[in-house]
């Protein structure tokens, strides 16, 4: 299948990513969110990553005019009615997912690929949504997008093999590496990561270390290349109390238990580095 236009859906952290990379892939990109503000500035993000790279001599001038002419704006889901294939990268909330996948199966053509973005939410309970649930699968692309070389590839029960070797095809035309994983809360990067960094705020909650002694641990004890904390800001605390809230739901598990800490954060709006404060603090 030839996937002329690509539609993303929420150009927050990721959704402005992987609306980068399409584009630099020479991918006609729909990038789009709720309102003409906040799809702006997805498009000032992805502008400011290119001009970037132009500083460094990575592209030129004319290569970023080129790339960011590929990425139209969107604040109306209807916009995906061309669209091949479509990633969903909107807030990791389930209403939200649900309701977005329900549109866009009305709205979307009959051969068009949804996938979903998403961090932990079950793809068989997205894909239930839909009348079409052979053609829906996890496309998990890792922050920062242009950076990261991961696509996590994540079967749902339904997903068939066609929607899969389509969906693998275009990480590595994207440039992404993948790896495949089935449909299990947390799939394979958070079902391991999150339990981690829920560790690591119930060591800071329990004050077993401060949050530098913390970090300084796993970075230099075990080669991670940032602390825990410090990633659990970058991720945003609500995404991660998000996944934790999957894993234990899914699971009914108390190991897999949110921090109460993680959840006074993200009532606090405290959400790492997205609103200047987390963890650490971000001018
Ligand atoms: N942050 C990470 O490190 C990370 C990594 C991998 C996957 N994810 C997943 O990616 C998704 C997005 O996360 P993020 O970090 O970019 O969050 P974010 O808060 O930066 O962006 C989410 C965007 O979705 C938009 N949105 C909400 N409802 C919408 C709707 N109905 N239609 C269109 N847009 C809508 C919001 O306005 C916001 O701009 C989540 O599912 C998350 O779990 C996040």
């Amino acid at each position: 299948m030839n996937i002329n236009t690509f539609g993303v859906i929420g150009s927050g952290q990721m959704g402005n990513g992987i609306a980068q990379v399409a584009a630099m892939s020479g991918t006609k990109v729909i990038m789009n969110d709720i309102s003409d503000e906040l799809v702006q500035k997805g498009l000032k993000n992805i502008e400011s990553l290119l001009a970037r790279s132009v500083k460094k001599e990575k592209i030129t001038e004319e290569e970023k005019t080129d790339i960011l002419s590929r990425v139209i704006p969107s604040v109306s889901l209807s916009d995906m009615k061309s669209a091949d294939f479509v990633v969903e990268a909107a807030t990791e909330n389930e209403t939200i997912k649900n309701s977005i996948f329900q549109d866009l199966d009305r709205i979307c053509p009959s051969h068009a690929i949804l996938s979903t973005n998403t961090s932990s939410i079950p793809i068989g309970r997205i894909a239930a949504q839909t009348s079409r649930p052979d053609k829906v699968i996890g496309m998990h692309f890792m922050n920062p997008v242009p950076v990261m070389k991961l696509v996590e590839v994540i079967r749902g029960l339904a997903t068939s093999d066609e929607t899969f070797q389509i969906t693998w095809d275009l990480s590595k035309k994207f440039g992404k590496t993948p790896a495949e994983a089935n449909d299990f809360p947390g799939f394979i990067a958070n079902r391991i990561l999150m339990p981690m960094i829920n560790e690591a705020v119930f060591a800071l909650y329990h004050n077993v270390g401060k949050k530098e002694d913390i970090d300084t641990v796993m970075k230099l004890g075990m080669n991670h290349p940032m602390g825990p904390l410090a990633l659990a800001d970058l991720i945003g605390l609500d995404t991660c109390l998000a996944i934790m809230e999957t894993l234990y739901d899914g699971f009914k598990d108390s190991k897999y238990r949110p921090c109460p800490l993680l959840r006074k954060y993200v009532e606090a709006g405290w959400l790492g580095r997205k609103t200047g404060r987390g963890f650490y603090s971000y001018n």
